[in-house]
């Protein structure tokens, strides 16, 4: 770069689960490689990427806003590029919507072709509203570059798409069937992060349960998990997300013997109504799920649940709530994501009949998070007088002059500690607890 280019600079703003930040990470990491660095600062961008989650349609609206606003940025700045990306786009019909709402986008692009982003790029250069869909995903992911380096903790994907099609989620619909990446693959791919200084990976699936179900020979999540165990850099391995229908003991007890990884099961319940859970198509029953809870309390006492839920599915009663909260009351989560159903065209659930109203669905969420509120102050306070082993992760976001790192079932934690201790592991004693948060003192 001579001393007349100007630095470019990209905003990257991403919505959504842990996947879609895992592949906004991939399009900044190639902007990166472009000649872009990685800014907060819109109003002096020179490429803006958007990408985008269509999982509820209030993430839809904000989104909608956010690339609203950034119209009137691009008629202060009409050198600014605009790329909108992700599952909004992926969407089944979506483009020809989008593109007549804001004609002010220079790239669209999907779920499927990440890797192509750095042509899209060029083409930019002399194209105009450029939009490249594919519509699956032609085995190209291991052509896509690594999360940034140096960073602690990282997102690995070790597979794409799902193949469960709960009626209400468009996931499977704009994310293709399940693929599961090579072993050898993730693996390269974790010791490359860990010779780079990351402690923690979050190993990323739809369902991470069924990893390796096309295999021959076989090799399941609990054999990936056992070899990512040994690499001898990193500190801590996680994943998400179980599907609990796919639950196996072997994963529970590898989990037990294992060294590095966290005894913490993000695993979402959805309902705790049968009937609803059948009209869900999760495939299996409340029953079910508490015999799976049973055993990973028996096998590993100290691991910690979290869940999903969903309220006003279509068709739920009273009751069918009811049987949601009481599940609430039986599991002890340490944190519950809750939504309101959010219906999605394309789904089979947004055809079934009584829908349940706002005002309701409303209702119900606010009990359920007083329910799931009285929880997780009670799982809090019970770790009060304990030590547990912290992750240290840097300065407090709310109170930058603590520390904050997380317990192995990744319970955040706070703490008075010197900046020299980031990056490694240290026992705190839990000395105060809210719903939400938690005080610990430095034992050495
Ligand atoms: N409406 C509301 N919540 C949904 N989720 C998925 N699809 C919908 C929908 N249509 C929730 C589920 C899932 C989480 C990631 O998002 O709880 O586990
Ligand atoms: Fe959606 Fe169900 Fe697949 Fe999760 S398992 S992504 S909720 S279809």
């Amino acid at each position: 770069m001579t001393l007349l280019e100007k630095e470019k600079k990209v905003v990257t703003i991403t919505y959504g689960c842990q996947m879609s930040e895992r592949d906004a990470e991939t399009l900044t990491e190639i902007t990166r490689q472009e000649g872009y660095t990685s800014s907060n600062d819109l109003e002096n961008a020179d490429l803006v990427i958007v990408n985008t989650c269509c999982v509820r349609e209030s993430a839809e609206n904000r989104i909608l806003g956010k690339i609203g606003e950034l119209k009137k940025l691009k008629e202060r700045n009409p050198g600014l590029k605009i790329a909108i990306s992700g599952c909004m786009v992926q969407q089944p019909g979506a483009l020809e919507r989008l593109q007549k709402r804001a004609p002010h986008v220079d790239i669209w692009t999907g779920t499927h072709n990440l890797h192509d982003f750095s042509e899209l790029l060029h083409r930019s250069e002399t194209e105009k509203r450029i939009a490249e869909i594919w519509q699956e995903s032609h085995q190209t992911m291991e052509s896509t570059p690594l999360a940034e380096k140096g960073k602690l903790q990282a997102n690995v994907n070790i597979m794409y798409g799902c193949d469960n099609f709960c009626s209400y989620c468009i996931v499977p619909h704009v994310r293709g069937r399940e693929r599961s990446r090579q072993p050898q693959d993730i693996i390269r791919e974790i010791k490359a992060l860990a010779a780079n200084g990351c402690k923690e990976v979050t190993l990323l699936g739809q369902n991470v349960n069924s990893y390796g179900k096309e295999f021959d020979p076989t090799f399941d999540f609990a054999d990936l998990l056992q070899e990512v165990d040994q690499i001898s850099e990193l500190l801590r391995v996680r994943f998400i997300t179980s599907h609990p229908k796919d639950l196996s003991d072997k994963l529970i007890m590898t989990i037990a013997r294992g060294d590095k990884l966290c005894e913490h099961f993000h695993l979402p319940l959805q309902s705790g109504s049968n009937s609803i859970l059948e009209c869900m198509n999760r495939q299996y029953t409340r029953e079910y799920y508490l015999s799976r809870v049973r055993k990973i309390r028996e096998l590993l006492p100290q691991a910690t649940l979290t869940t999903d839920i969903i309220v006003g599915f279509p068709g739920e009663s009273e009751e069918d709530f009811e049987q949601t909260l009481e599940m609430i009351n039986s599991v002890h989560y340490s944190q519950a994501f809750t939504f309101m159903y959010s219906k999605r065209s394309g789904t089979s659930a947004a055809d079934m009949p009584d829908q349940i109203p706002l005002d309701i669905k409303k209702r119900r969420l606010q009990r359920l998070m007083s329910v799931q509120n009285e929880e997780s102050y009670l799982l809090r306070q019970s770790m009060i007088g304990k030590r547990y082993e912290i992750l240290v992760e840097g300065p407090s976001k709310t109170n930058p002059n603590r520390l904050t790192g997380r317990t192995r079932g990744n319970i955040l934690v706070v703490f008075n500690g010197l900046p020299e201790v980031i990056g490694s592991l240290v026992t705190l004693k839990i000395v105060e607890a809210g719903s939400w948060t938690l005080v610990g003192e430095l034992e050495n």
